[in-house]
């Protein structure tokens, strides 16, 4: 049994005191709902004040990004041991606008991987098509690679351990969501691939997140997908009322 898992993304979004606000409004409207993991991942800023504001809430706390040092002469950057200290739980790796904008690659995804796993925090590593892979009939072989090459390495306890998070980049923010379908064939086809990696046993555990353009209107179908164990929600979860509505939805889903 996977229990579903909803993440918020907020990327470079909100500022110190809607950022309190937002979560002061979801730890108000989640005080019932047990049967859903909610995270929130701010900007690394706010986490600290963030943190306060969720203390006494289930929702867990998530960052966007990390290095995978633990500390050193590496301006700019941070490290698990400080995202831990400022009361984080989870970690996303690889998102596509990383990858895309920053150059991100697959071996850096892994490194921070290991480093994320030793540490203690749970990572959600991220993959996903273009829409010109998708388009050139490429999507499983684009995915099954950043698969391979993010999750290297791991032990099956590691790999039961790792969220992960299928989000079709042509998907991200332009409010055009893959199909229940198109989404559920990708996950099933990570789910094989996990299956050939480690075990089937570890396949079946495995927590595979959906994200691009979910929405409180779309995600019921997208979850009820047998293959879709939650959502990684950008745009939706910076509001109180969007991003409960899509928790409201996994909360009735049964898988
Ligand atoms: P949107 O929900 O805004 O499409 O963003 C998805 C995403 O990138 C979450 O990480």
């Amino acid at each position: 049994m996977r229990k579903l898992f909803i993440a918020g993304n907020w990327k470079m979004n909100l500022d110190r005191a809607k950022s309190v606000d937002l979560v002061r409004g979801l730890a108000d409207a989640f005080r019932t709902t047990t049967n859903v993991d909610i995270a929130v991942c701010p900007p690394a800023v706010y986490l600290s004040e963030v943190a306060g504001a969720l203390q006494g809430s289930s929702i867990e706390l998530g960052a966007q990004n990390v290095y995978s040092k633990p500390d050193g002469a590496f301006t700019g950057e941070l490290s698990c041991p400080m995202l831990k200290d400022v009361g984080c739980r989870y970690v996303i790796l690889g998102h596509s606008e990383r990858r895309a904008i920053f150059g991100e690659t697959d071996a850096q995804i892994n490194e921070k991987l290991h480093a994320v796993l030793a540490a203690g925090l749970i990572p959600i590593v991220c993959v996903g098509e273009t829409l010109g892979e998708r388009e050139a009939g490429r999507t499983a072989e684009v995915v099954r690679g950043q698969c391979r090459g993010s999750l290297a390495g791991l032990s099956e306890t590691q790999m039961r351990a790792t969220v992960l998070a299928y989000e079709p980049v042509w998907a991200i923010g332009t409010g055009r969501t893959a199909t229940p379908d198109q989404a559920e064939e990708v996950h099933r086809d990570i789910r094989e691939l996990l299956a050939t990696m480690f075990s089937s046993e570890t396949s079946q555990q495995v927590i595979i997140q959906y994200g691009g353009s979910v929405k409180a209107d779309n995600a019921l179908e997208l979850l009820s997908q047998p293959n879709i164990d939650g959502a990684l929600v950008g745009g939706a979860s910076l509001k109180v009322d969007s991003f409960s509505g899509i928790v409201q939805a996994a909360s009735v889903v049964k898988k």
